[in-house]
């Protein structure tokens, strides 16, 4: 990469006629131009030159907005790439943070990066015809949604925090009594309706027999360091419409169920007791 390093009038020059980064311009002085970058009026990066005025080898960031430069980037070696780091901390004083080659190498990776992103927006408006900025809203509309979800996993209680856990985990696992036996298998369908938590399975299934003969059930799952217990009574609903939730919540389902097959089987649990523990908190209790 070729790094052509820039006169201080030169870069008041062409600051001066472009009318975007004019509207950034705060002060222009012999040794230094400052910038607003945010646009609140006050400089927030700034460009030195060296002490006769000609070459850019300073460049300072005001990172608190207060006014002061904290961050400053020095090009000591003078070949164009800031080589050493400095901070100034509360009491006004500058301390050496890093300098040498490795700066230089990272400033250089840096500006490589920014070029291929700028090679690779070039590409995506010509082969798809979008831009950086379509990217971003696209990625920002996706974390505004990410946001939404945790948000509600936050607030969620009594049943909902539950359902949470159990749609999070993926996996929980199920026990059923068989006879004077405990069986225990891996489950994955739940589903929340109308304040209600329902499970999936198919008549065929020893697990369904063993609900019909005796509906006691208890299921574990564990997740980021917590884990949950619940108890109670599984109860077959036969509601067409619950199965159809189900299967559109679960559309991998839908490879071997259907609603009208006569095998799927929702059971809603019932008279349930559900218990999160943790290592370090106390157990809480949601009944429902
Ligand atoms: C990750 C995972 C999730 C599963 N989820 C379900 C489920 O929600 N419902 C179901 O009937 N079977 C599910 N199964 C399959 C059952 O675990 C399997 O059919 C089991 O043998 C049923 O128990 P049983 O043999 O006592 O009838 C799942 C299996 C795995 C590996």
């Amino acid at each position: 990469m070729e790094i052509r390093r820039i006169s201080i009038g030169e870069a008041k020059k062409r600051i001066k006629n472009d009318p975007e980064l004019s509207k950034m311009l705060v002060k222009s002085g012999w040794r230094e131009i400052a910038l607003d970058l945010d646009g609140d009026g006050k400089a927030d990066v700034a460009f030195s030159s060296d002490s006769m005025g000609r070459k850019i080898d300073t460049i300072a960031f005001d990172l608190s907005g207060n006014g002061g430069y904290n961050l400053y980037l020095h090009d000591m070696d003078g070949n164009g790439i800031p080589d050493t780091v400095c901070l100034i901390d509360d009491n006004y004083e500058e301390k050496v943070i890093a300098f040498g080659g490795e700066v230089e190498l990272g400033f250089i990776n840096l500006g490589v990066k920014v070029a291929n992103l700028l090679v690779a927006e070039e590409h995506l408006n010509k082969e798809l015809g979008i831009s950086i900025a379509d990217l971003a809203a696209y990625f920002n509309l996706h974390a505004q949604a990410v946001l939404h979800e945790l948000e509600k996993r936050e607030n969620a209680t009594g049943i909902e925090r539950v359902y949470y856990f159990l749609n999070d985990v993926q996996t929980y696992y199920l026990a059923t009594v068989d006879g004077d036996k405990p069986r225990v298998r891996p489950f994955g369908t739940i589903l929340l309706d109308d304040g209600k938590l329902y499970i999936q399975t198919g008549k065929v299934k020893d697990v369904s027999k063993q609900i019909a003969a005796n509906p006691n059930f208890e299921i574990c799952a564990f997740m980021d360091g917590s884990w949950l217990r619940i108890s109670g009574k599984l109860v077959e609903d036969d509601n067409r419409e619950l199965k159809v939730k189900m299967l559109e919540k679960m559309p991998s389902l839908k490879a071997m169920y259907s609603a009208d097959d006569d095998n799927t089987q929702i059971l809603a649990l019932t008279e349930a007791k559900a218990t999160f523990y943790s290592f370090t908190g106390e157990p809480e209790v949601i009944e429902f």
